[in-house]
């Protein structure tokens, strides 16, 4: 299966915010206001085209995952990383990661930052990243995050374990 990676458009913003509730969903947030409340963080929108960088991953069967960063001072920030729930597994969240490291790379950053899920968080320790310490969560007061980062000034994909 080949997966291709390309910049995101304009048009398509609305259906890849839908996609990140969808993709949230699967770590069992059964309560409709959990996910209320995570709705304005999941979204895009049309700003941030220019002030951020989002790609994201298609297959023979269109869109199945996104990814966008910010980079600011050397240092990046991944905001979102979110797979279509029927396409996990299958390693596309770790070619978007890719393409996260190293766009954030390209742009002068030197680490990239993740406020994780608690489900995500051991995907993101394999694939190069280390805890730092936890965060408070953008959309739940009171929740605290795994905070992780990626030192991309020594770290390449290559020598990030089993990557590509
Ligand atoms: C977490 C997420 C991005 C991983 O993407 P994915 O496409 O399913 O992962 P991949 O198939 O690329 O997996 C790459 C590697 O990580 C492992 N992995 C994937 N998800 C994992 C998880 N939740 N916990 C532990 N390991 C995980 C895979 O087994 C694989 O390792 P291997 O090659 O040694 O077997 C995806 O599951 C997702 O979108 N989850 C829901 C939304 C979310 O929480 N996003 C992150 C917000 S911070």
């Amino acid at each position: 299966m080949s997966i291709v990676v390309r910049p995101a458009e304009l048009e398509e913003l609305q259906g890849l915010s839908a996609l990140c509730l969808r993709s949230k969903a699967v770590w069992g947030y059964d309560d409709q206001s959990f996910l209320e409340a995570c709705r304005e963080e999941l979204s895009f929108q049309p700003q941030d085209l220019q002030s951020t960088g989002i790609a994201v991953a298609e297959t023979d069967g269109g869109v199945v995952g996104v990814v966008q960063i910010k980079v600011a001072n050397a240092e990046a920030d991944l905001m979102k990383l979110f797979i279509e729930p029927t396409q996990m597994r299958i390693g596309v969240g770790r070619v978007l990661m890719n393409w996260a490291v190293e766009r954030a790379r390209s742009l002068g950053a030197i680490r990239m930052f993740i406020e994780a899920d608690p489900g995500a968080a051991q995907f993101y320790r394999n694939n190069g990243a280390y805890d730092v310490g936890v965060a408070a969560s953008g959309s739940i007061p009171g929740r605290m995050l795994p905070k992780l980062v990626i030192d991309l000034a020594s770290c390449s994909p290559t020598e990030r374990r089993g990557v590509q």
